[in-house]
C-alpha cells in the first residue's frame, strides 16, 4: 500500500504551530502543508470568501492523495468546515471541536473564554461546540486582531505585545474564566505573554496539541496510522515562498528545507 500523507492548511504561517504538534505526536506520518500566503488574513474576510479559498486548498490537497485533511486555521474551521466535509471525499478535521472538548474537560468553574479572529468570534463556532458538551458553561469571546501581526513580525517579546494583550485580556480577567482557548493558529506563540497576564490559576488551551491528539485518535480508529519510518514534510505557499520559509523558522522547532510555490486560483 502506498503511504498517504496528512494534508494541513492554514491561511498562512500560523498553522505551522499545528504542523509542529502533528510532527511531534505522529512522527511517522508524511505531512503536506499549504499556507495561503496570497490570501492571508482570513480572520477579517467574509464566510463566503473563506469557504471558497478553503475549498480550493482542500481540492488541491485531495489531488495529492492525502488520507486526512486538517483545517489548522481556526477561521476556516469555524466558517468552512461544513462545506469542506460536504464537498470533499477525504475526511476533514477542524480545530474547533478538539479545542472545545479540551476546555470543557479542564474548566473547574465552568467559565471559559475564547480568544480568536473576528471571523471565528462572529461565527460563534466555539460557544456552540462548548455548549453542546456543557450546556451550563459561561462563555466570553474576545477578538484579538492585533495578535496576528505581532506574531508575524516576531514582536512577541516587545513591550507592545504586553500592552495589547493587557487590553484584550481585561474583560477575560473580569469574567472570572479559569480556562482560555487560544482559538487562533498564531496565539500559542504568545502563550508566555498571555499566561503572565492571566496568572497561574487560568489554564490555556492550545488547539495545536488537542488537534494533534484528535488526529492520532482518528488515524488509530480507522487503521490509517503509519508505525514506521520518519515522516516527511512538504510545504506549499500560494505566494512569496522565500519569505514564508524565513518566517517559518521562527515558528518551527525543526527547519523546513524547501517551500514550493503553488498558486491557488
Ligand atoms: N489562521 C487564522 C486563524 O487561525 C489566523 C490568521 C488569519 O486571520 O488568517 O484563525
Amino acid at each position: 500500500m502506498t503511504k498517504k500523507a496528512i494534508g494541513v492548511f492554514d491561511s498562512g504561517l500560523g498553522g505551522l504551530t499545528i504542523l509542529d504538534a502533528l510532527r511531534r505526536t505522529l512522527p511517522h506520518e508524511d505531512l503536506i502543508y499549504f499556507g495561503d500566503t496570497a490570501n492571508v488574513p482570513y480572520g477579517s474576510k467574509s464566510k463566503e470568501a473563506v469557504t471558497r479559498l478553503s475549498l480550493a486548498i482542500g481540492r488541491f490537497l485531495q489531488e495529492q492523495n492525502v488520507k486526512l485533511i486538517v483545517a489548522a486555521c481556526n477561521t476556516a474551521s469555524a466558517q468552512a468546515l461544513g462545506e469542506l466535509k460536504k464537498q470533499l471525499s477525504v475526511p476533514v478535521m477542524g480545530v474547533i471541536e478538539p479545542g472545545a472538548a479540551k476546555a470543557v474537560s479542564v474548566t473547574r468553574n465552568g467559565h471559559i473564554a475564547v480568544l480568536g479572529t473576528e471571523g471565528t468570534v462572529k461565527s460563534k463556532a466555539y460557544p456552540k461546540a462548548i455548549l453542546k458538551k456543557k450546556p451550563n458553561a459561561q462563555i466570553i469571546q474576545q477578538a484579538c486582531p492585533l495578535f496576528v501581526p505581532l506574531v508575524e513580525e516576531n514582536w512577541t517579546n516587545k513591550p507592545a505585545a504586553q500592552l495589547i494583550a493587557r487590553e484584550y485580556l481585561a474583560p477575560v480577567l473580569q469574567s472570572g474564566a479559569d480556562t482560555v482557548i487560544l482559538g487562533c493558529t498564531h496565539y500559542p506563540v504568545l502563550k508566555g505573554v498571555l499566561a503572565n497576564i492571566l496568572g497561574k490559576k487560568v489554564t490555556l488551551v492550545d488547539s495545536a496539541d488537542t488537534l494533534a491528539e484528535a488526529a492520532r485518535v482518528f488515524l488509530d480508529k480507522h487503521h490509517l496510522a503509519e508505525t514506521k519510518g520518519k515522516g516527511r514534510v512538504t510545504v506549499y505557499a500560494s505566494d512569496a515562498p522565500q519569505r514564508f520559509k524565513k518566517l517559518a523558522q521562527t515558528l518551527l522547532a525543526d527547519k523546513i528545507s524547501t517551500v514550493h510555490l503553488k498558486k491557488l486560483l
